[in-house]
């Protein structure tokens, strides 16, 4: 059986769209089967990084237009991953975003059991190791459906008083009810702010204290990531690159914890 992870923050920009087609990316190219699946159907970004012709997507699957695997794109050929590297694409028309943001709650009930129903095709008719859902920020309905629908949710905050307070609220309205394996991530911090040899345990146990949440990581704010980061995907064209490398890490913090009973 496969597992599923949801990248998710308070606030935009934490890095949830690079942190997920990376995170997928890296999974792929060590041999595991990834299906990415935008839902952030408010403000589609996964399609930009990937640059390739899209058929169905995700709206047509929920909208029942099409099957799942009729929404997926194999890109294991274009980036020469091990293991298999499916897209599920947002519809990023004008006219799509306007009318995911239109649907009532009935068709986001409706859209939770067709994104369930998903993950078992996924896991069985595509092998797949691994889904991982980008998220729109905040409690939008879709989000609320791939976190309820994953394992594990990775949930990104920049170090600014903003994200953490929102964060904060986040963790207490939504998260403790859901009951889903979490962990905090702390991305896109500043080198003026980025602690150095036992700041980062202090900034740990600080966050650990804050959340009562599992500590992912912390990944400084690299220029060539904020410049090229939906030009390139660092980790198969870089691997080397710092921010592979902290990803890698964070896949190795995720999966321990998704061992744990
Ligand atoms: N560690 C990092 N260092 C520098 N820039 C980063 C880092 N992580 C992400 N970025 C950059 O920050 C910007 C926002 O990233 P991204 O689009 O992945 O965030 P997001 O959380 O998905 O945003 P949204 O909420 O709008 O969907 C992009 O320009 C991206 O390249
Ligand atoms: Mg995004």
């Amino acid at each position: 059986m496969g597992k599923a992870i949801a990248v998710h923050s308070y606030k935009g920009g934490t890095g949830k769209t690079s942190i997920s087609a990376n995170l997928a990316a890296l999974y792929a190219s060590n041999g595991r089967n990834v299906c990415l699946l935008d839902y952030d159907f408010r403000a589609p970004s996964i399609h930009v990084l990937f640059k390739t012709k899209i058929n169905n997507t995700l709206n047509g699957y929920l909208e029942e237009r099409c099957e799942i695997t009729d929404a997926l794109h194999d890109l294991s050929g274009k980036y020469r991953t091990k293991g298999r590297l499916h897209v599920g694409f947002a519809d990023p028309s004008t006219e799509a975003m306007r009318e995911m943001m239109t649907k009532d709650r009935k068709w986001e009930m409706r859209a939770l059991h067709r994104t369930l129903a998903a993950k078992n095709t996924l896991y069985s008719k595509v092998e797949a190791d691994f889904l991982i859902f980008d998220t729109s920020p905040g409690v939008s309905y879709s989000s609320i459906n791939a976190l309820a629908s994953s394992d594990f949710v990775i949930l990104v905050s920049k170090l600014d008083e903003f994200d953490i307070e929102g964060t904060k609220e986040l963790v207490h309205g939504i998260y403790e009810s859901l009951g889903r394996k979490t962990g905090l991530l702390l991305n896109r911090i500043p080198t003026e702010q980025f602690p150095m040899g036992a700041g980062q345990k202090e900034l740990e146990q600080s966050m650990t204290k804050i959340f009562n949440l599992p500590f992912l990581g912390i990944i400084p704010c690299y220029c060539d990531i904020q410049a090229n980061g939906g030009r390139h995907l660092f980790a198969v064209e870089q691997p080397k690159h710092p921010f592979s490398q902290a990803l890698l890490e964070v896949i190795g913090r995720v999966e321990q914890h998704l061992d744990a009973a």
